[in-house]
């Protein structure tokens, strides 16, 4: 086996990252505080072939920032299948560098703007509202993850790329399905496969349909794009439209039902923040420093390089592990607190450099209507069953959140009865 130096031994011999199981405890993040201390980037042992595990905000940052020295197009994900990547790699943003990915990136990113995303903002309210006012009227706990912030990407990105509304709930239900680790073996691999498969044959449909029948949203402006006087192609599309369900769909919800469990566990955090809404956009920040929504990040050396106080040879895969980043205390004071109003937050939940999150304005926008959508009508949360982590060392987040709302105003149902009005 290969092994570098300085290594990672902070979690013991059975200390295995790429494990998926190991993340639905709390160790992960318990390990990573001992071993940024140590050494902010050490080499870790695994049976996926050993890594460099990068803990520390600085190297993290600065990996992110080197892509001429450390590339994504050898996969950016632990795990991932080598033939996937090499299918992927150059076509798709999130595994393509240099003037290939600059020309995907210029192509999809005038669709994510803030400018650009003004307008979903009264739809999105209008929806969130609507579902809010539903389950509180309900009167009982909910699993907050299904009922609630799994559906909100859906409602602001799959119309704004062409996908009729009609098959969201499939196409959401596929996407989870095509990254749900929690099952392990070769008929949950398959099932994976064959519902990622399912995935890139309805964007292919898709693109054929609005090929013909142009309409206003992004597959449509897609299929017209022309960048440096070049086309995209059917594939390019298609991959990308792949991994904007990837990025949109499976990151939001998790910083979403995160909040909302640290809102449960600290009271006084959402008493202060409902207190004071000019606080909001901080608490955005602060949300996607604390729950850091993706676990990871990879790169592949192509030379020779250092990284902290780490040699790394060329061929040598590098993992930023995001949460340990973004609680790094030569950075953030009391890194383990949420605190509503921290301010500057140089977290690093959206990434950095070139591959810098194309969605990030997306996701604030998420979550900003949320809080304020939240703020109106909870005045406190509880948790009231299943509160589990999802078996990922790519997704850090919930799987299931139970919660109980108390509303800020009488439910519906509730002023019926005092009332006397029949339903
Ligand atoms: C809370 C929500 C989100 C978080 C925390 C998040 C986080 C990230 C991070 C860390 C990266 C960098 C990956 C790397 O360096 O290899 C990234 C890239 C990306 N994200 Fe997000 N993301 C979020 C929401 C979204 C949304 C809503 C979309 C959909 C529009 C999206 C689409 C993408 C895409 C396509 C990339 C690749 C960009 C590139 O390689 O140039 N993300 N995201």
């Amino acid at each position: 086996m290969l092994t570098r130096t300085p290594l990672f031994t902070a979690g013991g011999a059975d200390f295995d990252p790429a494990d998926p199981h190991l993340f639905t405890t709390d160790r992960p993040h318990q390990v990573w505080r001992q071993a940024r201390r140590r050494h902010p980037v050490a080499w870790q042992e695994s049976a996926d072939g050993g890594f460099w595990s990068v803990t520390g905000h600085r190297p993290g940052s600065e990996l992110l920032r080197r892509p001429a020295e450390f590339t994504s197009t050898l996969g950016m994900r632990l795990g991932s299948s080598p033939q996937a990547v090499r299918a992927a790699a150059g076509r798709m943003l999130v595994v393509a560098d240099g003037p290939a990915h600059r020309r995907l990136r210029t192509a999809h990113s005038a669709w994510f703007t803030p400018r650009a995303l003004a307008g979903l903002r009264a739809e999105l309210l209008r929806r969130l509202d609507a579902r809010l006012a539903e389950l509180l009227d309900r009167g009982t706990p909910f699993d907050v993850v299904g009922e609630l912030t799994a559906p909100l990407p859906a409602w602001a990105l799959l119309g704004m790329m062409g996908v009729p509304a009609a098959d969201w709930d499939h196409l959401v239900g596929l996407t989870l399905r095509a990254f749900d680790d929690d099952e392990r073996g070769p008929e949950a691999a398959a099932a994976r496969t064959e519902a990622h498969t399912e995935v890139f044959l309805y964007f292919a449909d898709l693109l054929d349909r609005r090929r013909a029948e142009p309409g206003d949203d992004m597959v449509s402006a897609l299929a017209q794009a022309v960048v440096d006087g070049q086309p995209l192609t059917d594939e390019e599309i298609v991959l990308n439209c792949d991994g904007l369900m990837n990025g949109g769909l499976e990151t939001t919800p998790h910083a979403a039902s995160g909040a909302m469990l640290a809102f449960a566990r600290h009271p006084e955090v959402w008493r202060r923040l409902r207190q004071d809404p000019e606080l909001t956009d901080r608490a955005v920040e602060e949300i996607l420093r604390y729950t850091s929504p993706p676990m990871h990040a990879m790169r592949t050396a192509t030379v020779d390089a250092t990284l902290g106080d780490a040699s790394i040879r060329a061929g040598d895969r590098v993992v930023v592990w995001f949460p340990a980043c973004n609680a790094d205390d030569t950075v953030f004071t009391d890194p383990e607190r949420f605190l509503v109003d921290r301010w500057p937050n140089p977290h690093l939940g959206f990434g950095g450099g070139p591959h810098y999150c194309i969605g990030a304005a997306l996701a604030r926008l998420e979550l900003r209507c949320l809080l304020e959508t939240l703020a109106r009508r909870v005045e406190a949360f509880e948790v009231a069953g299943a509160v589990v982590r999802q078996a990922s060392n790519f997704l850090n987040g919930l799987r299931r959140l139970d919660l109980a709302l108390t509303p800020t105003a009488p439910t519906l149902t509730e002023a019926r009865r005092r009332s006397g009005t029949p339903r």
